[in-house]
């Protein structure tokens, strides 16, 4: 293969036009730096309201006739994003021009349709792989992420593969093993698959059909998005039922960090009050003072600010922040509390009730607030990530660069990132922020009472934020990381 690969990278999400979470920055951050570093990619990513509204000037490059099964016909429509990546946006009305988020209704229930759908993305991702595309690029990779687009890596095998046309290798990238795309095996026939491909090493999972499976068994390389969870998704406790394919795959998978874009950068981020670097430390309590104001919380100079930005969700360990938040709001060391997140209702409803509880010293904004997630990060003193699995976690590493040093669980991405402040990593200048094992509300409790103590030693707590934001996450190692795989899965055995 030359060195600039031809990539078709496949997605369901797409910052900032369509995102409900980590895939969606990933997805706009990877494209670009894989071209930086010289790779030709596209996006393929369904043309959802957001999506046709930003880029009206979208233009018909081909009419894709119904598939086999009951999918329907599609048409994908060329655009080029103002810092000039191109998009195919996959076009069926009936499935993507809905209102809503990219997998359920404004109700927050599933589309009933979901496994037609981006069953239909991953058919055409196939497709666009095949000597039977409709353009003229054709790409040497076919780069999946996540269970959206899972199946594509089975339709290349079941309908492609077989017939020995098929150079395009493919990736599939996991985000999150806990989202799987399980449906009914009834749905074989409508996805246009044949019944031979509902067997343990098909598509079969349990007695359904699993997309994510489907991806892991057939695509020629597996990566996730940090070498931590990598180890972690090939044993039982985080392997979600897969982790004996996974092992069996080991040779295959890698995992490589995600990295974090240069839009997140205290020095130029246009959201906050007052913008600084690790030199200028001092001017970020003008971030915390307008963050307070802007949230209505009083002004407790002795007490750190601690900050949440999140789904919230079980994964991320948010009930345990719940359980201890009394303790650490009324308890010496006292601590002030800032949510910014939405998710399931009773945690929603459950910081509601906080706040009401603690007026002026804990704030709870429920929605999902791009700008106001900088200026936590900014504002804060703090940052807590309890999350209980975290293949990656992008808000850790945004809260290092920003000089607000987290509190995490040392599991998957955050314990790559994140290093514990002890006396040794003191010494060698690795310490960043606060790490704790056990997923449970005491072990939380005690990270953060050592994160409040160190808060009120200066010196102490300026190297720990220096040491975080002098961290590199770039884009550019990871896609050459990345280009690494795409190598590898090309020299796959015939
Ligand atoms: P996940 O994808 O599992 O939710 P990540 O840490 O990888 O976790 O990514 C979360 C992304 O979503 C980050 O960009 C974060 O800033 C953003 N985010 C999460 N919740 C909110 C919210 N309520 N408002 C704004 N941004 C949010
Ligand atoms: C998922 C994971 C998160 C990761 C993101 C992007 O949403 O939960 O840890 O950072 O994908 O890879």
């Amino acid at each position: 293969m030359s060195s600039a690969p031809r990539v078709l990278f496949v997605t369901s999400e797409i910052a900032p036009w369509q995102k409900t979470g980590g895939l969606g920055d990933i997805s706009a951050a990877l494209p670009a730096a894989l071209a930086s570093a010289g790779a030709d990619v596209r996006i393929l990513v369904p043309a959802y309201p957001a999506l046709t509204a930003a880029f009206p000037e979208a233009r018909e490059i081909a009419r894709m006739a119904p598939p086999a099964g009951t999918l329907p016909a599609s048409r994908l429509l060329a655009a080029t994003t103002a810092t000039g990546m191109p998009l195919l946006l996959l076009d069926c009305p009936d499935f993507f021009a809905r209102l809503g988020g990219p997998y359920q209704s404004p109700g927050r229930r599933n589309w009933p349709d979901n496994a037609l759908r981006f069953g239909l993305l991953s058919r055409v991702a196939a497709l666009l792989a095949s000597n039977d595309s409709p353009l003229d690029w054709r790409p040497d990779i076919l780069h999946c992420n996540d269970w959206p687009s899972g199946l594509a890596p089975a339709y290349l095998h079941y309908l492609y593969d077989r017939r020995g046309d098929a150079a395009c290798a493919s990736v599939m990238t996991i985000h999150n093993l806990a989202f799987q795309g399980l449906f009914p095996a009834q749905r074989l026939v409508d996805l246009g698959l044949p019944e031979a491909a509902f067997v343990y090493d098909g598509v079969e999972f349990h007695g359904q059909i699993s997309f994510l499976k489907a991806g892991l068994q057939f695509a020629d390389r597996i990566s996730t998005v940090s070498p931590t969870y990598a180890q972690e998704i090939q044993q039982d406790e985080l392997g979600f039922g897969l982790d004996g394919l996974l092992r069996y795959r080991s040779a295959d998978l890698r995992g490589i960090l995600n990295g974090v874009e240069a839009s997140w950068n205290s020095a130029t981020d246009p959201y906050l009050a007052q913008r600084y670097d690790a030199r200028h430390l001092a001017a970020k309590v003008k971030n915390r003072k307008a963050l307070a104001a802007e949230l209505g919380l009083i002004e407790e100079a002795a007490a750190p600010l601690l900050a949440i930005v999140s789904r919230l969700t079980e994964q991320k360990g948010v009930d345990l922040v719940l359980a201890i938040a009394d303790q650490l709001l009324d308890e010496p060391p006292r601590a002030q509390l800032a949510v910014l997140g939405n998710g399931e209702a009773e945690f929603e409803t459950a910081f509601r009730t906080l706040a009401a509880r603690h007026p002026g010293r804990v704030a709870a904004v429920i929605g999902f607030d791009e700008r106001l997630a900088h200026r936590f990060e900014a504002g804060a003193d703090i940052f807590l990530m309890p999350s209980r699995f975290e293949p990656c976690g992008l808000n850790q590493m945004y809260s290092l660069r920003y000089g607000t040093p987290p509190v995490v669980r040392a599991t998957g991405g955050l314990a790559d990132t994140v290093t514990d402040c002890t006396a040794q990593t003191l010494a060698a200048g690795s310490a960043n922020g606060f790490t704790f094992g056990p997923p449970d509300g005491a072990s939380l409790l005690a990270a953060t009472r050592r994160a409040i103590d160190a808060w009120h030693r200066p010196k102490l707590w300026r190297r720990l934020q220096k040491n975080g934001m002098a961290a590199d996450f770039s884009w550019a190692k990871a896609a050459a990381d990345y280009l690494d795989v795409y190598r590898a899965a090309r020299h796959r055995p015939a």
